[in-house]
């Protein structure tokens, strides 16, 4: 009985012992699953380092050109170079997303996978409005996606051939796609560079004619039923840019004064206005068979290092809308981001304005960016040969943000962008060189490619006597709209810890009529 009892009670004391050890471990074990979800819940909240918080990027892995742009039933439809397997470039899918706006985007599943004629390259995607394809079916019109096919056994046996155009249809508003039994619809000319067809509707003639990048230099083709092409022309071997190989062109057309004026978007890599990849325009006349350029000179239309491969929106009525890949192929595999790479610039309303004489292309961030504008600060009348700091004036004032800066005289001005640790990115203009630069030299994380680091240039085109800029300022980009899009320049960036700061200087004492600044909503997360 006492050994029975001193058992039990040695026994209890040893349960409550166990009880209490147990309740506090229990606790310690809540304590750290409550800190654990609460860490998650803040790492889910809280963006990825570089990650951009107004501009598309794919939710992992890799992403390169825009593709099959195209725009039906209040949709945008997105589709992009895609490698679903890994950060870097590799088999190329067609990745999907969707917008109502332009700037919020929706992740859909990939939309069109590799297969035996090969993997999927750059292509264009139109709406089929009056069926002359044949594939609508019960009074549904189809989307058409036209692409490169990139056909590695072809390179193993040794051929030239390897680039073919294919195409895909969809019933289901761009969801599914169905490709052609009959592909490839146009066999390689053996040029090993044949590729990236952009189409668009030719009213005139009532044909479909696409563009294709031969080289370094474009063939135009016709179609009724962007099933068979004829060819009809070629451009370009003595005319622009010839550093590189040519890619991903877009024939589109403006209003201007009353007539026709057309423009031919040619991507380039390498051979760009700064080093790498740049994106060189021709305007001229097209008559449906060939395109005559009004001037033979090299036209830029982003002198920054960090926009390539854009194009065009397709079926957007009277509205010409880009988007270009935010990099450049000279690092867009090493730069140091993680789980994914790259993302599309800030969509561009592109316009013509003729200055001495000259055609040009304008750009400007599409007027869909109000929907994530917070209200509006301005300052007026700012001296800024002592400095302005900003973000000091500017109260809650955060990024990402929109900046506008309109001067009353060509000067110096310069806006910096710092962190606590001491890095800075440099965007301004020189007024004795008559230029707009960008220096990311001492921007944070430059080392992983010797020309990352550095200062680019864009000329000024603009001679009027007032200078404006307009600048859109993500974590790890900014995109520079100066004198109404005229001189543009976007650049990509990776500081060690976020920039917090902006400063504006002026080297001889510039005094802006006003600075307006808004802040931009976040559209991760939707
Ligand atoms: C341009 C480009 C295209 C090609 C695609 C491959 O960046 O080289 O010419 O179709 O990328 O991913």
């Amino acid at each position: 009985m006492k050994v029975t009892k001193f058992v039990s009670s040695s026994l209890k004391d040893h349960s409550l012992k166990q009880f209490i050890y147990m309740r506090k471990q229990f606790h310690s074990l809540m304590l750290v699953m409550a800190l654990f979800a609460c860490h998650s819940l803040i790492a889910q909240n809280a963006p990825e380092k570089y990650r951009p918080l107004i501009h598309f990027t794919p939710k992992s892995n890799w992403m390169n050109d825009p593709n099959g742009m195209v725009y039906q039933n209040g949709v945008y439809h997105l589709f992009y170079q895609h490698n679903p397997n890994a950060a870097v470039w590799g088999p190329m899918h067609w990745g999907h997303a969707t917008s109502k706006d332009l700037i919020n985007w929706q992740h859909e599943p990939i939309a069109i996978y590799p297969d035996d004629l090969g993997t999927i390259f750059s292509g264009s995607a139109v709406y089929d409005k009056d069926n002359t394809s044949g594939f609508g079916k019960d009074g549904k019109a189809p989307l058409v996606a036209i692409y490169t096919q990139h056909d590695e056994k072809a390179i193993k046996a040794g051929r030239n051939d390897f680039q073919n155009q294919s195409i895909a249809y969809s019933l289901d508003d761009g969801k599914t796609w169905v490709k052609y039994s009959d592909n490839p619809v146009l066999r390689s000319s053996a040029s090993p560079d044949f590729r990236d067809p952009k189409v668009m509707w030719h009213e005139p003639s009532k044909r479909w004619i696409m563009s294709l990048a031969v080289a370094d230099h474009l063939n135009f083709y016709s179609s009724t039923n962007l099933k068979v092409w004829n060819r009809e022309s070629e451009f370009g071997l003595n005319n622009g840019a010839h550093g590189g190989v040519w890619e991903c062109p877009d024939l589109i057309s403006f209003q201007y004064e009353g007539k026709t004026i057309w423009v031919l978007i040619v991507n380039i890599n390498p051979g760009g206005p700064n080093k790498g990849s740049g994106t060189q325009y021709f305007v001229g006349d097209f008559d449906g068979h060939q395109f005559k350029p009004y001037s033979n000179d090299t036209k830029w239309l982003d002198f920054g290092p960090d926009n390539y491969a854009g194009v065009t929106w397709s079926n957007v009525a009277d509205r010409n809308i880009l988007a270009g890949w935010m990099s450049n192929w000279l690092y867009a595999n090493i730069v140091p981001t993680e789980t994914w790479r790259s993302g599309l610039t800030f969509p561009r309303e592109l316009g013509i304005e003729k200055h001495s004489g000259e055609y040009y292309v304008t750009s400007k961030p599409v007027k869909e960016l109000v929907g994530i504008q917070s209200s509006l600060l301005s300052f007026k009348d700012v001296d800024l040969s002592k400095g302005f700091d900003l973000m000091k004036r500017a109260k809650n004032a955060s990024m990402p943000c929109q900046i506008d800066l309109q001067l009353l005289k060509v000067n110096n001005v310069e806006l910096i962008l710092s962190n606590p640790n001491g890095e800075e990115l440099l965007v301004g203009f020189n007024k004795e060189k008559n230029e707009y630069y960008i220096d990311r030299s001492k921007s944070g994380k430059t080392d992983f490619h010797p020309d990352f680091a550095g200062v680019f240039r864009a000329p000024r085109i603009s001679s009027d006597n007032k200078l404006s800029m307009s600048l859109l300022i993500d974590q790890t980009s900014v995109e520079v709209f100066a004198d109404g899009g005229l001189s543009v320049m976007t650049g990509i960036f990776f500081p060690t810890v976020p920039f917090n700061k902006i400063m504006l200087r002026s080297s001889d004492g510039a005094v802006v009529n006003e600075i307006q600044y808004r802040s931009l909503k976040s559209i991760l997360g939707k």
